[in-house]
């Protein structure tokens, strides 16, 4: 896959054996496009230009903002890569005391380490020079692998070409010369035309899938009430969407294709354990993606779009495939509880046997082939904001920061401006929250990160139960 690397593998492939995303089937190769920043050099003079680099898919870029500081090198030849941890007892500082802008070489280990080991030693960024020329690619952590550092990374990391790492480091590396001030640009990173940013989710509905998925659910969660606030007040226009293959005609009837699609092969998702005899099917999957769709298209049409982050949130919580709750009638209640007509729902939804097209899944595997800059969507999650892909980790503060460097310039929503906010989501159908009619007492609570529905302690009396629809006081 071109434009993606991790160290190691160096290879992502899709873990099904035989279905097809629609984007890998047309001429074009599927293509993540590598979303770049700026490097200003500063001095010495004889250094001054601008140069590109590629933001790694982990850390957090300084979208819409900048960072000058100072190019270090390590002094130690063993310590080049950054792979191994360096001396925490002596911190990288530049003469100047401006910002460390550490710059290792490629090669080794994993991108990831690299950076956590810059960051521990006191780096506020990291470079990676490329080892050979070709073009700029993403630095991605790989999958499968659990770095248990990977969510404790902050610093912002880009890889630089050959030619541009060996300047900046034979500069670096004179003793006692000027330093080699740079400025870190992520401006223009993300296109900011106008005052409402629109953005895009790429997900599928299964979390048995480790790491990713957990960190996919923890994200949605957690950014659930800035996104709310965002469509609610016109800012942001959000689209759920599902990455959604197809049963090749050569595999038509396999055991395979039965077990991973619906519609008779049209639409699939790849089995959640890879385990064709156990657990849930892939068919599981496909349909709560649909369902998912559907709760947006519902919603939508209500004129409540964001409630699909209420669904999404709250069927994870209650319908895990863990806990073996994984099924139609628990995501049925879920719709019920947020107030969406079980009619619009089964009309959206059609009939998952028949032998026919599902317009809502067809469009899926349509929007998936790139467009314009945005690339193809073949990996799971995939941000996309204002057509580009964002490039850091999956997490709220790193991604409302991209957000909002979305923007144009003094049109930014408050929520940009400011970490203080309330979402008010109680006062709307209590939430979809238990709440006993007689004494108005409700499992419904607002916090930063949106709503929850917990039994609560009223009057000294503790109620206890499940939140989202019956709570008893406790007997004292
Ligand atoms: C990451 O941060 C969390 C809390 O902020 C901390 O508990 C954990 O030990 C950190 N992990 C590492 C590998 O430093
Ligand atoms: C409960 O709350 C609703 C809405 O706030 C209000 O209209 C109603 O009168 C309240 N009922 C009682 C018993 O307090």
């Amino acid at each position: 896959m071109p434009g993606l690397t991790m160290e190691g593998d160096g290879r992502r492939l899709a873990a099904a054996l035989c279905l097809v995303i629609v984007a890998t089937a047309s001429v074009a190769p599927a293509q993540l496009v590598v979303v770049k920043n700026s490097i200003w050099v500063m001095s010495p003079l004889s250094m001054r230009a601008h140069h590109e680099a590629a933001i790694a898919n982990y850390g957090v870029p300084n979208y819409g903002g900048t960072l000058t500081g100072v190019v270090l090198y390590p002094a130690d030849a063993k310590l080049a890569t950054g792979c191994r941890p360096f001396d925490a007892t002596a911190p990288f500082k530049s003469r100047s005391g401006r910002p460390v802008v550490l710059l290792v070489d490629r090669g080794e280990c994993y991108f990831a380490v690299k950076t956590w080991n810059a960051q521990q030693a006191g780096a506020a960024a990291v470079l990676v020079a490329d080892n050979f020329e070709e073009p700029l690619l993403t630095m991605d952590n790989p999958e499968g692998e659990t770095l248990t550092f990977l969510a404790n990374i902050t610093a912002p990391s880009a890889l630089v070409t050959k030619s541009f790492g060996d300047a900046l480091r034979i500069a670096a590396s004179k003793s006692g010369e000027e330093e080699v001030v740079v400025q870190l640009d992520w401006r223009e990173s993300m296109p900011h035309p106008d005052a409402r940013v629109e953005y895009e989710f790429w997900s599928n509905i299964n979390d048995e899938c480790g790491p990713r998925c957990d960190e996919q659910a923890a994200f949605v969660s957690a950014f659930r009430g800035h996104a709310q606030l965002l469509e609610k007040a016109g800012d942001a226009l959000f689209t759920p969407h599902y990455i959604i293959r197809f049963c090749p005609a050569r595999f038509a009837g396999t055991r395979q294709c039965a077990s991973e699609c619906i519609n008779h092969g049209r639409y699939c998702a790849p089995d959640p354990e890879g385990d064709l005899g156990a657990g849930y099917e892939g068919r599981d999957v496909v349909v709560e993606n649909l369902r998912q769709l559907c709760v947006h298209r519902v919603a939508n049409a209500r004129n409540a779009s964001w409630v699909w982050w209420d669904f999404v949130t709250d069927y994870r919580v209650r319908c895990s495939m863990r806990e073996k709750k994984y099924s139609r009638g628990c995501a049925e209640e879920v719709v019920a509880s947020l107030g969406l007509p079980a009619e619009m729902m089964a009309e959206c939804m059609g009939d998952p046997e028949a032998d026919a097209d599902n317009e809502v899944l067809k469009t899926e595997q349509m929007v998936q082939v790139g467009q314009g800059n945005r690339g193809n969507v073949t990996v799971s999650p995939t941000l996309v904001i204002n057509n580009v892909q964002y490039r850091g980790k999956l997490e709220s503060t790193a991604v409302l920061k991209a957000i909002c460097a979305g923007f144009k310039e003094t049109t930014e929503p408050r929520v940009c401006l400011t970490q203080d906010m309330e979402t008010d989501e109680c006062l709307d159908n209590n939430g979809g929250c238990w709440r006993d009619d007689k004494t108005n007492i409700t499992a419904c609570k607002d916090t930063y990160r949106g709503r929850v529905c917990e039994c609560p302690m009223v009057e000294g009396v503790k109620y206890e139960g499940y939140g989202y629809n019956d709570c008893k006081a406790s007997a004292r």
